[in-house]
């Protein structure tokens, strides 16, 4: 038997990055996954930011397979990256908010309401951003403390509902979002020595942790936000 033999899946932001590996990772563990994505190489063409893009592609997971037992909230930008506060523009503000934040709302509220009178385990991916302040990036950092509170409050309503909440917080992936920071100018030798491993992670190290915190193997940790991050967090 497989770790998730037969379990039905979502990961958004899955065509590509770190989505991707979880995508691929999970099905080799036998799970039936669809992934929800902005790019039409995804199963479901979904903005996460969008109620009623969400609220359809639920409804799409649920009339094809009959059931939702894991979801991954894992679709993110990086938002307005190297400028200061003051130059943010409001609009660059709300599509960062709109997605990394919201838009792992907007997909709880409606895998919860699948998963209703079910269970199920639901891991939303933030960063250490979400522990850490982001001097290059108020707001993506904004947005991912954010997602740690919503995952702590959901964890703690769903609990004895029989759905386990946490999140991932990776540090540096090796995905296209990666590109843009370790590129940038003023910090040359990144990720040193931010990272005590002095490397990045591939994606394959972040989806297999998911894998596990998604599986029966974790079924008394819910609330929690696990860095995988090299050691980033504790220097
Ligand atoms: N790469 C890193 O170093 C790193 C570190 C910490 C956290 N993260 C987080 O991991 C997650 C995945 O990042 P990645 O590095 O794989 O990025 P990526 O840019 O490689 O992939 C992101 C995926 O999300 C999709 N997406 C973007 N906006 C969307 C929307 N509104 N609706 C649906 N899909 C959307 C994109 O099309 C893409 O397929 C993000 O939440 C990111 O914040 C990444």
């Amino acid at each position: 038997m497989l770790l998730l033999e037969g379990k039905v899946a979502i990961i958004t932001g899955g065509a590509t990055g770190i989505g991707r590996a979880i995508a691929d990772n999970f099905s080799a563990k036998g799970a039936i996954v669809v992934i929800a994505d902005l790019s039409e190489d995804a199963d479901v063409c979904c903005d996460v930011a969008s109620e009623a893009q969400v609220d359809a592609m639920v409804s799409s997971v649920i009339g094809r397979h009959g059931r939702l037992d894991i979801a991954v909230n894992n679709a993110g930008i990086l938002g307005p990256f190297g400028k200061l506060l003051e130059h943010v523009e409001e609009a660059e503000w709300d599509r960062a908010l709109g997605v990394n934040l919201k838009g792992v709302f907007l997909c709880m509220k409606h895998e919860l309401t699948a998963m209703s009178g079910q269970g199920g385990a639901i891991v939303n991916i933030a960063s250490v951003a979400g522990f850490l302040a982001a001097p290059k990036n108020p707001a993506y950092s904004a947005a991912k403390h954010g997602v740690l509170g919503l995952t702590k409050g959901a964890a703690v309503q769903y609990a004895a509902r029989g759905i386990r909440i946490n999140a991932i917080c990776p540090g540096l992936v090796d995905t296209g979002m990666a590109a843009t920071i370790a590129t940038d100018d003023s910090m040359p030798d990144f990720p040193k020595p931010f990272v005590p491993m002095g490397r990045m992670a591939a994606p394959a190290e972040i989806a297999e942790v998911a894998a596990w915190l998604v599986s029966d193997n974790a079924s008394y940790l819910t609330g929690e936000a696990i860095g995988v991050d090299g050691g980033w967090r504790i220097v």
